[in-house]
């Protein structure tokens, strides 16, 4: 089975995915700049299921057949970058969201690129980029008794790469994945984030993305 390493995996959003693909039989690795906190971290987690939640360092997780990249938006492209070889070749996700906080509002920030999925595949030239799980609740990723009943959007410019992704992420217990298309649509993907936590700020809610009129 493809074997994933999550990029600054030890945040609350790498964790949130890890757990779910642990349970859904993934042998998963949290990176950190420090593989001894990620060990710490990891070992604090009890995924269900077959698969394995592991930490070590960024550059050790790079080597996984497939990458996620869950750092801040500021120090994505950096830590990326610095990755290059390791990725080359690979499926790279982006979960990155830029963000900013004004007041009680999230606000969505443009790279020049449009998107952190297209700022990092640009750096990551020889890598295939997807965009997902920008939208999810950390929290409730986390928490698999949670009741997490969530879409993840899935955008990329390669179909194959797209539905590979679609798949893995609908074997994970409380997501459906919709491919939605190309990596141009990354920009409103991650922007949209903006508006799901303001909502919850404004709401006092752990509300989450649910597209109706889908059937797969
Ligand atoms: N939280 C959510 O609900 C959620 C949901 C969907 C998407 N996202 C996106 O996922 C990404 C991570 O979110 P998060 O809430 O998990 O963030 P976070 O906790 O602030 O950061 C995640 C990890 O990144 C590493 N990191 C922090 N600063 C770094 C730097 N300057 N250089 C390299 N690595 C650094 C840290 O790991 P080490 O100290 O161990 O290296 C940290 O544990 C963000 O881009 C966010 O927009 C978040």
């Amino acid at each position: 089975m493809t074997t994933v390493g999550i990029v600054g995996g030890t945040g609350p959003a790498g964790r949130g995915v890890a757990i779910r693909l642990a349970s859904a039989g993934y042998d998963v690795a949290l990176g950190s700049r420090d593989a001894q906190r990620a060990a710490d971290v990891a070992a604090a987690m009890s995924p269900r299921g077959a698969g394995t939640v592991t930490g070590a360092s960024n550059d050790d997780v790079a080597t996984r057949d497939l990458v996620i990249i869950a750092t801040p938006w500021d120090s994505a492209v950096a830590t990326a970058s610095a990755l290059r070889d390791a990725l080359r070749g690979k499926i790279v996700i982006s979960m990155v969201n830029a963000l900013t906080r004004e007041g009680r509002e999230l606000l969505p920030l443009y790279p020049p690129r449009g998107s952190m999925a297209a700022q990092l595949a640009f750096a990551l030239p020889e890598s295939i980029l997807v965009g997902a799980f920008h939208h999810l609740p950390a929290a409730q990723m986390e928490d698999l008794d949670s009741g997490l009943d969530a879409d993840v959007v899935i955008v990329g410019d390669d179909a194959p790469t797209r539905e590979r992704v679609a798949s893995m992420v609908d074997e994970m217990p409380g997501l459906r994945a919709i491919v939605a298309g190309s990596l141009s649509l990354a920009s409103a993907v991650e922007a949209f984030t903006a508006v799901c936590i303001s909502i919850n700020i404004r709401h006092k809610a752990h509300s989450y993305v649910k597209l109706a009129g889908l059937t797969h």
